[in-house]
């Protein structure tokens, strides 16, 4: 969702913030805007369409000063269509007071109505515009702009990342933050501040990251932190542990290609140091102090969205199958609505790539709430998720950048899988079945070198398929969730209308879809489920069906049945789909590719959804 970045300091503010605001860009956006402070007064640039546009506005139009303190924003639209007028950042009446913002004032409109009755001129159809008006009437009683700021996010109900200029105090940038993630980057002689470390780790690995309830002001030598109730806080500073080049495509035509071809190495990475080879168990310090929590619940719940989600479905199947452990899968955002009935026994486990997605943090808030164990299995080292939990895991899968997730979800089935065998041992898995588990899940990343090497099957059939409205994904077991994973992969980056089903379920409705034009891609290795699959595809191709399987390498059978194959190693049950939703990846990602489909910005898609 909607990019932030605030710098003031030495340097040149504008190609400091455009940088940021590209570095950003893969959170989804429809605008981009620019604001900067010189000589005691604020320039602002900004206009629908993306940062590129923002940059050629910039250079052929009107230019920018020179300035040394500024701040950009990616909008992606909430209140009011993407257009030049609703683009950030907005301002107060006499264009003295800039606010960017991240998230939904929820009271904006009770908020506009008493500010119009005090004469105040809006010109936005945005909830943002609001603030700007708010600390501008605030400001003409308090001296200082921080107090100011603070002051008026108290009436403010809803969810901000803010971040304030005035050109009355122009050697100053507040921020705000609540519900929407606002890192600050510590320099020397400069700061930054940020929706994302992506913005900041070009300048600096010292990071400190913002509270709920936390105003800041960043001055060139120094922040200043106060919570909204006036008490000042020292923060901790953090270093960013991941790398420029993670970040940047490496020669790859698109992230997303990128981070596919990464995943050998990132579900290593979701399993190094974890593995204890020789008792056939598993290491996870992050769990240390909730372990008998989560032993002793009577089921354990999962919430999450999207990938995250269908990832948790997996989780299910496996805790079920190994551990023996009764487990729930929710969307995040119905269990925060639903009135849960919880426990202080129960434990809910939150799985988010982010771990800034909005329904999955209210879901881990509704837990705790209600007195059960949170624990968040999460990538962004640091985030809300992280930070909230009781306990938790990294899955280590670095930055991800394209908006269709990939490299996270395998090493969330990884990171799955690693819990399961922790918790099963403790349930009594004997040591020989463990040792066979650890062994095996060390081989997978080979396994998964072996398909990323030989894509070309995948690319010939995307070529053929390309022009199809419709696709059908059927899996079973360990693969039903794998078919819907793939399915989202589709309609995600290529608009191809695609669903996924448990491949017994087709009977009970899709089966009459089927025709030649709705291919079917059946997910269909060697399992216990795979006569009764085989079963299915027969039924598919009798209805003049065209059959895609993703099979495990010399299934003769399937061969003779399927129009076309895609071969993966085989593997135990529980990591079967982690190597069958490669090709389900790379088929989304040739279509959208042949489509002429933007896959690492995907329209209408935001990487964090940081609203509800
Ligand atoms: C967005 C992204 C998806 C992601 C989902 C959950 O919809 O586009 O790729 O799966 O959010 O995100 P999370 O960060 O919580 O895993």
């Amino acid at each position: 969702m909607c990019g932030i970045v605030g710098y003031v300091g030495k340097k040149s503010a504008l190609p400091i913030l455009m940088e940021g605001l590209k570095r950003m860009e893969y959170r989804g956006y429809d605008s981009a805007g620019i604001a900067l402070i010189q000589n005691g007064k604020l320039h602002i640039q900004k206009q629908k369409g993306k940062v590129e546009d923002l940059l050629k506005l910039i250079n052929h139009g009107t230019p920018l000063p020179d300035a040394h303190i500024g701040m950009g924003h990616t909008r992606w639209a909430t209140h009011g269509e993407p257009n030049d007028v609703n683009a950030h950042p907005h301002t107060d009446c006499h264009n003295e007071i800039a606010v960017i913002h991240n998230g939904i004032i929820e009271n904006y409109l009770a908020l506009k109505t008493k500010l119009l009755q005090k004469g105040h001129q809006f010109r936005s159809a945005t909830d943002t515009e609001v603030v700007a008006h708010l600390i501008e009437e605030i400001y003409k009683s308090t001296p200082h702009l921080f107090e100011a700021v603070r002051l008026a996010m108290k009436e403010v109900t809803g969810t901000y990342g803010l971040v304030v200029l005035s050109s009355h105090e122009p050697d100053k940038i507040i921020a705000a933050r609540m519900g929407s993630p606002l890192i600050l980057g510590i320099g020397e002689g400069e700061n930054i501040v940020a929706a994302d470390a992506a913005a900041i780790i070009e300048h600096t690995r010292q990071v400190v990251y913002m509270g709920d309830g936390e105003v800041a002001e960043i001055t060139a030598d120094g922040v200043t932190t106060k919570t909204l109730k006036d008490v000042e806080i020292t923060k901790m500073v953090e270093e960013l542990t991941f790398d420029l080049d993670e970040i940047e495509k490496g020669g790859y035509t698109h992230f997303m290609l990128k981070e596919i071809h990464e995943q050998s190495e990132s579900i290593q990475n979701a399993m190094r140091g974890r593995l204890l080879e020789e008792e056939g168990d598993v290491k996870l310090g992050g769990l240390d102090g909730v372990l008998e929590k989560i032993l002793n619940a009577p089921r354990l719940i999962f919430a999450a969205c999207g990938t995250s989600w269908h990832a948790a479905l997996i989780g299910e199947y496996m805790l079920e199958q190994y551990a023996h452990i009764s487990v729930e899968v929710e969307y995040a955002s119905e269990f925060r609505y639903r009135n849960p009935i919880l426990s202080k026994n129960d434990v809910v486990l939150l799985i988010s790539q982010s771990g800034e997605t909005a329904d999955t943090l209210a879901a881990l808030r509704e837990a705790k709430s209600q007195g059960a164990t949170a624990v968040g299995i999460c990538n962004v080292v640091g985030s809300s998720i992280a930070r909230e939990s009781d306990g938790g895991v990294y899955i280590h899968a670095g930055p991800e950048i394209g908006v269709a997730s990939t490299k996270a979800f395998t090493s969330q089935l990884t990171v799955l899988a690693l819990i399961t065998i922790l918790l099963a041992r403790r349930k009594g898995m004997s040591r020989e079945e463990g040792r066979a588990l650890v062994w095996e899940l060390k081989r997978v990343p080979g396994k998964v070198k072996s398909i990323l090497s030989n894509t070309g099957q995948i690319e010939y059939i995307a070529g053929e398929f390309k022009g199809m409205r419709n696709f059908l994904y059927l899996g079973r077991g360990y693969n039903f969730p794998a078919a819907l994973e793939g399915a989202l992969k589709l309609k995600e980056i290529s608009y191809i209308h695609a669903e996924g089903y448990p491949a017994a379920e087709m009977k009970h409705g899709p089966i009459a879809l089927i025709d030649e034009q709705m291919p079917v891609v059946f997910i269909a290795p060697n399992d216990r489920t795979h006569e009764k699959i085989m079963s299915n595809i027969q039924e598919v191709k009798a209805r003049n069906g065209r059959v895609i399987a993703i099979v495990n390498e010399e299934d003769k059978n399937i061969t003779q049945m399927a129009d076309y194959l895609i071969c993966v190693p085989q593997t135990t049950d529980l990591f079967s789909p982690i190597l069958s939703v490669i090709p389900l990846q790379l088929l989304a990602y040739y279509i959208a590719v042949s489509r002429g489909c933007n896959v690492d910005q995907p329209r209408n898609l935001a990487k964090s959804v940081t609203v509800e």
